[in-house]
């Protein structure tokens, strides 16, 4: 299937490695010119030459401000901003009683202000282009919480509920919002839950974690023009984890 994408930028965050690594490598691979963004210029720079990215922007996404100047540098660089990729790394593990109100506030401006701050730089240049494809990286547990994850289950649900509204707001300016939820999938943050295969049988229907290349191929998809009709939806790739979605 051609996709059209050539000669269409991007801008992925969270993309040094892991998930984001892996929509940037499948965006590359099917024409776009991608800029990366990550906490860490080192990490950023030896995978913009491995994947062949156009350029980076290291920056801390849970600061104030750095979502918006981050997109408005990719504009500036690329002189327009047709795929806007949000994404950061997944927050501390806590129950309720235990997360503080200083992870409560980290965790939104990465999670939550980090991607209003890029829609608001990214929207009005899109809305110009009368293109544009937003793909917000969320979790499944915006729709079934998982356990210990409370900042993560809070603010991600929420999230589904925002871009059905901004989805409506420029559906008819050619621009669309999806959510990505990604279920159990093979990259360093789960490598650290040394999860045993008879664990992961037990809690995903499909027997195997995700591949991330798995939820690139859909996120390329969504980002071309064959994703035109497709907007305000929460898409979980999960291998069947979710049940009531
Ligand atoms: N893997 C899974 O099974 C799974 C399941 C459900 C949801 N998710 C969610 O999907 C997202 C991506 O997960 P992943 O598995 O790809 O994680 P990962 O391998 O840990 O990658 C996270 C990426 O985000 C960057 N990052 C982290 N904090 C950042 C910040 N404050 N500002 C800017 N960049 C930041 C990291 O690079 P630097 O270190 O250079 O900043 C890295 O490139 C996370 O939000 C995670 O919670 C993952």
């Amino acid at each position: 299937m051609d996709l059209n994408l050539k000669g269409k930028t991007a801008l992925v965050m969270g993309a040094s490695q892991g998930i984001g690594k892996a929509i940037a490598e499948a965006l590359i691979s099917e024409g776009v010119k991608v800029a990366l963004c990550s906490r860490s210029a080192d990490k950023l720079k030896k995978t913009c030459e491995e994947i062949s990215a156009d350029t980076f922007f290291a920056a801390d996404l849970s600061s104030d401000g750095a979502g918006k100047e981050v997109t408005e540098k990719a504009i500036a660089h690329f002189g327009k901003l047709d795929i806007l990729v949000t994404n950061t790394g997944g927050p501390d593990k806590n129950n309720f009683l235990e997360v503080s109100s200083q992870q409560w506030r980290t965790d939104f401006n990465s999670l939550w202000l980090s991607l209003t701050e890029s829609l608001q730089a990214a929207l009005p240049s899109m809305q110009k282009n009368q293109y544009g494809r937003v793909l917000m990286v969320t979790s499944i547990a915006a729709i079934e919480p998982l356990p210990g994850l409370t900042t993560s289950n809070g603010l991600r649900a929420g999230l589904s509920g925002l871009a059905r509204s901004i989805s409506n707001e420029f559906a008819a300016d050619g621009i669309t919002l999806n959510l990505l939820l990604p279920g159990y999938t093979n990259t360093d943050r789960l490598k650290a839950l040394n999860l045993s295969d008879e664990k992961v049988k037990a809690m995903v229907p499909a027997g195997r974690l995700g591949e991330p290349c798995e939820l690139a191929d859909l996120a390329t998809f969504l980002a071309s023009e064959k994703g035109a009709y497709i907007t305000g939806q929460s898409i979980a790739v999960d291998g069947g984890v979710l049940k009531s979605h």
